[in-house]
């Protein structure tokens, strides 16, 4: 049997409420027989600086290494909004990305049938949507030197930012994208601005090249990041897998999740690269954060984490089949009328975390 270490990182806020009903799913996956996880639990963010006085203990950092993967649930709130820039909350997402270096962000836009309702878009849009955003994460505009603000001396200032991207960024990224369509839809969009950017040009060289050398069964179609946009909410479900750089992945993947509901739904993944056995770095966490508001509340939805922990099995630990069935599970209490707070809807049972969890291993068991 498949064994794999995973340190769990549930931070501050909701993510300690939401990180519970994961712990209980990986019990239920431990007692299916197909695979044993070890985990390990640690503090990051406000409350690993109250301990330590860093966002993340260096002991923190080395079982992130040594682990298979990490589960993280969010960082952050008002208690530290006063601590030095590179102790704050965030500082300890940053550095495990940078570490790991996680360089390939996935953000899948999932609109469950009985959340159609609920997208800002209209039902048959988005009725059995399912794309993948793959977004570049450590390199582009964010990254790249110079970037200041010089004053001019006139009263005038100028700020400057730079996208820089060099070949071997856009292979890897690509790589990513063209395997994981392989295992979905078979169908890849390349959004880069090629008609006034030279990052666009080589980024669509490259993509162009990566597929002919080693994805040619895979197709592929490049598209500008700004008609991209538009069609995300003409016809979302012409996209199967989208890749694109750090800046228009940002914007491209806030807005596809935008036809899928709350929040509270979206996970993600981010990605190093691969070694010698196919094991890669990886981080898996809810898109939302540390939600101060109904933190120790237990109304947290904490079906972004536990769709989180759905896709570590499927990437990191190779259990599709058990992904697949979580992922049916959140379909299967969704369609009987569970909601929490936030995906609230007429007619339905508004719940809360546990209960939410409650119910998504009963239906697992269920289906067992
Ligand atoms: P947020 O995502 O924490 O909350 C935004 C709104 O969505 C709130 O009204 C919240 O109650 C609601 N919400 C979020 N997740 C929910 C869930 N699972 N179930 C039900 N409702 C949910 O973003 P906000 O308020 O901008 O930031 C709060 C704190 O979280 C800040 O300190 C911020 O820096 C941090 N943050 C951390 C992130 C991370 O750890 N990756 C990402 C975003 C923000
Ligand atoms: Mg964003």
């Amino acid at each position: 049997m498949a064994s794999f270490k995973l340190l769990l990182l549930p931070g501050d806020g909701i993510g300690t409420e939401v990180m519970d009903e994961v712990t209980r799913l990986i019990e239920w996956a431990n007692g299916t027989g197909a695979i044993s996880i070890e985990t390990e639990t640690d503090l990051i963010g406000g409350c690993a600086y109250d301990e330590h006085g860093e966002a993340i203990s260096e002991a923190a950092m080395q079982t992130a290494h040594a682990a298979d993967a990490v589960m993280l649930g969010a960082v952050g709130g008002p208690k530290w909004d006063g601590v030095p820039y590179d102790k704050r909350p965030e500082a300890g997402l940053l550095r495990l990305r940078k570490d790991l270096q996680l360089f390939a962000n996935l953000r899948p836009a999932i609109c469950y049938p009985a959340l159609a309702e609920a997208s800002s878009l209209k039902r048959e849009l988005v009725e059995g949507l399912d794309i993948m955003i793959v977004r570049e994460l450590t390199g582009g505009v964010y990254f790249g030197e110079p970037k200041e603000i010089t004053d001019l001396g006139n009263g005038q200032k100028r700020a400057v930012d730079t996208q820089v991207y060099e070949t071997y960024e856009i292979e890897r990224i690509a790589a990513v994208a063209f395997d994981l369509a392989r295992k979905r839809g078979n169908l890849v969009h390349s959004a880069e601005k090629r008609n006034v950017m030279k990052t666009g040009v080589l980024w669509n060289e490259v993509v162009t090249k990566v597929h002919k050398d080693s994805y040619s069964d895979v197709k592929l179609e490049h598209i500008l990041a700004d008609n991209c946009a538009m069609q995300l909410v003409r016809a979302p479900k012409q996209f199967d897998v989208i890749v694109t750089d750090n800046l228009f992945g940002d914007v491209l993947s806030d807005e596809a999740a935008m036809a899928t509901g709350s929040l509270g739904m979206l996970p993600s993944a981010s990605l190093g690269a691969a070694d010698e056995n196919g094991m890669r770095p990886a981080m898996y966490e809810p898109v939302h954060g540390s939600a101060p508001d109904i933190a120790g509340q237990g109304k947290a939805n904490p079906i972004a984490t536990i769709a989180s922990f759905a896709m570590c099995l499927r990437y990191s630990f190779d259990q599709g089949e058990l992904a697949d069935k979580i992922e049916a599970a959140i379909a299967n209490v969704l369609d009987q009328g569970l909601r929490t707070g936030d995906i609230a809807q007429k007619g339905c049972k508004t719940v809360g975390t546990r209960e939410m969890g409650d119910a998504i291993i009963a239906s697992l068991n269920n289906a067992s």
